[in-house]
């Protein structure tokens, strides 16, 4: 293009963070537990043993940390509600000082003129609920649920427009009950698809309730995205990508935004004996619920070829060692070891993408792909929910020059006005993460955050917070509307 398309003028520019990633304080003011407490207290689970005990302590600093939002001019802020904060055990009494903590939270984003963004789920299940009724492999943790969003949409229905259901299901579910890597660590992968039909369910149930409740709102799913490659041209290439696309993406998305399972998908399943079962009523109620936009989280997308060879089986450890380093690709690498169940692709490394410290590819082009493939599918706004680049930053001299992060961010929102110039109707940005915070798997030396905060692996040293270079980057893109970009 000679010129780009502007932003539109109401665009949100965000940034994001999840509750348990954050706000530590784990069992303070009535706070029940959640599986990620439990996981992350189990030794050998999280890497050296980090948890989220304190995390970056947002629960004690939240009114600094939403002044410097202010400062920095955000539009918008995407944080979850930890479920178990709110109602203890999951499914029974509401603990008013939990729900206090996000209605002042709501209360100073307001008073910051941020717009609040809230996730109802970001992977931190109450404990409670995985002990009795094992969680989401049972129909009961979606009665829970309701409760729970129902309780959320009573409490914020006049504060909050933008809501999101579930964060990553693809990646939760896959992490969980496929590679066993998240709680409730299990290696199963047809316990994998039946959790993940019933999360789909609840899912369903919470837009509907939403629609009745809070009719001036939007909500919607936040998917982690990714556009798949053929390595080829070969036609067995393409095939495979195709296939690929189908498993990563449109086992999840169809459901959302078409209420039903893809067709080819649906049956390699029924013939390997792993479907998930579906009654009539539940697909009338997957066909029922429509989300009013698409959250998208982007990192990376993935490369498949043709399954030409017969590769060992992955071994548990294989499995494990992959996806906890990317839990983007959905199969253990090709060279590594072929998944026994998904016979219709291999995945391999592109050949053409630079890696983060961390192995994940840096593909802005993808960002655009993505972005035009979702809404050419679906043609629902998309809200990019989150996108960023995991380093290790250095302080010196106070002061933290992550100009590696800027030009990650600069030529991801370069692809996103991109996207907005072919057509692509756009609701906002959220780059993940507003602070630094801890990253699942990989405790807190991967930082995502323009705001870097004072703690490591060890321990919370100070929690000082201190704008990064990228914070003032992105204040200024904000201030121009992303003119420059
Ligand atoms: C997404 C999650 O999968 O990616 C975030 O929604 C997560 O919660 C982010 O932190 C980055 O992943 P990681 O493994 O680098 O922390």
């Amino acid at each position: 293009y000679q010129k780009l398309d502007e932003f539109p003028q109401d665009f949100l520019w965000g940034a994001a963070s999840a509750a348990y990633q954050i706000e530590g304080a784990f069992d303070e003011a009535g706070k029940g537990r959640s599986i990620w407490d439990t996981y992350a207290h189990t030794p050998g689970n999280t890497y050296q043993g980090t948890t989220g005990d304190v995390a970056v302590d947002h629960y004690h600093h939240m009114e600094e940390d939403v002044a410097l939002m202010g400062k920095m001019g955000l539009k918008a802020y995407r944080f979850s509600v930890a479920w178990s904060r709110v109602i203890p055990d999951g499914e029974g009494a509401v603990n008013e000082a939990g729900l206090d903590f996000y209605r002042r939270l709501i209360k100073a984003l307001r008073a910051n003129h941020v717009e609040p963004v809230l996730t109802l789920y970001h992977w931190d299940l109450p404990q409670a609920l995985q002990d009795k009724y094992q969680g989401w492999e049972s129909r009961e943790t979606i009665a829970a649920f309701k409760k729970y969003c129902q309780v959320l949409f009573a409490a914020f229905k006049d504060d909050v427009k933008y809501w999101v259901t579930f964060n990553e299901q693809n990646v939760f579910t896959s992490m969980g009950y496929r590679w066993g890597t998240h709680p409730p660590k299990v290696m199963d992968i047809k316990r994998m698809y039946a959790a993940n039909h019933i999360i789909n369910l609840a899912n369903a149930e919470a837009i509907n309730l939403f629609h009745e409740m809070v009719p001036n709102g939007l909500i919607g799913p936040s998917f982690g995205y990714g556009p798949v490659y053929p390595l080829t041209g070969d036609p067995n290439d393409v095939l495979a990508s195709v296939n690929a696309d189908d498993f990563n993406n449109n086992w999840w998305l169809d459901v959302y935004c078409r209420g039903e399972y893809p067709f080819f998908m649906m049956k390699q399943l029924q013939r390997m004996g792993i479907a998930p079962v579906v009654t009539a009523a539940d697909e009338q109620l997957l066909k029922s619920a429509k989300p009013d936009f698409l959250g998208v989280n982007y990192y990376h997308g993935g490369t498949v070829q043709t399954n030409r060879l017969q590769k060992p089986v992955a071994t548990d450890q294989q499995a494990k060692d992959f996806s906890a380093t990317d839990p983007y690709l959905m199969q253990p690498k090709a060279d590594q070891a072929q998944s026994p169940e998904i016979p219709a692709f291999n995945s391999v490394a592109s050949p053409y993408l630079a890696k983060t410290e961390w192995g994940w590819e840096i593909d802005p082009v993808g960002f655009r792909v993505a972005l035009r493939q979702v809404y050419e599918k679906y043609r629902l706004p998309i809200f990019v929910t989150e996108n960023g680049l995991g380093a290790v930053d250095q302080l010196v001299n106070g002061q933290i020059d992550d100009q590696y992060r800027i030009d990650y961010l600069q030529a991801h929102l370069l692809a996103m006005k991109e996207a907005i110039t072919d057509g692509v109707a756009m609701i906002g940005y959220c780059a993940w993460s507003y602070t630094d915070l801890l990253s699942w798997l990989n405790g807190y030396r991967k930082r995502y955050g323009f705001v870097y905060i004072d703690r490591d692996d060890n321990g919370p040293k100070e929690l000082k917070r201190i704008p990064k270079a990228s914070y003032y980057w992105y204040q200024q893109i904000i201030a121009e509307n992303g003119q420059q970009i």
